[in-house]
């Protein structure tokens, strides 16, 4: 019998999931639970667990293995546990991540899940949104499904990672190694189908999708712009609130996210893995 308690977030995505210790080996049985509550939910979140690094390294590995992190420094023992942290006395209110897109599709393979782990949180604020992809897809007309299912776009890191990229220089608490050179590009379908579920998810983002295969950036920036607009649509999102303890994983094949960049002037620390994805269809 389950011991799992799952109760949605949002009417579009995202639970908050209890009666489960993530520091524990996880069964096949409760790995079964587990999957099937995150492909119908696609956002879960822990709160109340105790996880150091090599515990959430573990964990990750145990969800897929551990994914490829360029251009943020991890922690001196655990390379792939990336701290994030924003302390209270920093200059600049921005945040890691305070924009909505999906992790690391500038990838050939990009991580299929994400997981984030909250050491220290601000009183009030720091929260992540997150937009379900398949509802952004299913809102689309047929005849614009059918056009974009014939559609890929480029990805690149340039805008985050690239030489000229300044976002490292605002997070002071952070290690960015910016590329020395400008980052290549990667092809993805518009369209992506789930590998698991077979869904299919609006699979474009505002910070690493440059353009449209085949056309310029000016040619794709209006209609990039009104899928990025839908992807986001208020009625396709939730939002977590995180405790010192909580953990959330999502699924990146489906999903976008945004951090808040709400809570200047007090401190926020987690850290962050990726589970190792495959080639997008
Ligand atoms: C991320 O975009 O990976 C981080 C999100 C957050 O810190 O809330």
């Amino acid at each position: 019998m389950s011991t799992l308690q799952i109760t949605p977030i949002s009417g579009a995505l995202g639970a908050e999931v209890t009666g489960i210790d993530l520091a524990a080996p996880i069964n096949e049985a409760l790995q079964a639970e587990l999957d099937a509550a995150f492909y119908a939910h696609l956002v879960l979140s822990f709160p109340g667990q105790q996880l150091n690094a090599r515990q959430l390294l573990e964990l990750t590995q145990s969800q897929g293995g551990v994914g490829e992190t360029p251009y943020l420094t991890g922690l001196p023992d655990y390379p792939d546990v990336v701290p994030i942290i924003k302390e209270a006395t920093e200059k600049s209110a921005i945040t890691f991540g305070a924009g909505w897109h999906t992790d690391f599709t500038f990838q050939s393979m990009p991580p299929s899940r994400t997981l984030l782990y909250a050491v220290d949180v601000p009183v009030v604020g720091g929260d992540t949104l997150y937009s379900n992809l398949y509802t952004a897809y299913d809102a689309l007309s047929t005849g614009m499904q059918e056009v974009l299912e014939n559609m890929t776009a480029v990805h690149s890191a340039t805008r985050s990672y690239g030489p000229q990229a300044r976002m490292k220089d605002q997070l002071e608490s952070m290690t960015i190694v910016n590329a020395e050179e400008e980052p290549g590009t990667i092809t993805h379908p518009v369209i992506r189908t789930h590998p698991v579920t077979g869904r299919k998810a609006l699979w474009i983002n505002p910070v690493y999708t440059l353009h449209f295969s085949n056309m310029t950036l000016a040619e794709s920036a209006p209609l990039l712009k009104y899928l990025n607009d839908l992807a986001v649509s208020p009625s396709f999102t939730c939002r977590v609130r995180w405790h010192p303890g909580t953990l959330t994983m999502w699924d990146n094949r489906c999903t976008q996210h945004c951090a808040t960049a709400d809570y200047h002037g007090q401190r926020r620390e987690m850290l962050r893995t990726t589970v190792a994805g495959d080639v997008p269809r």
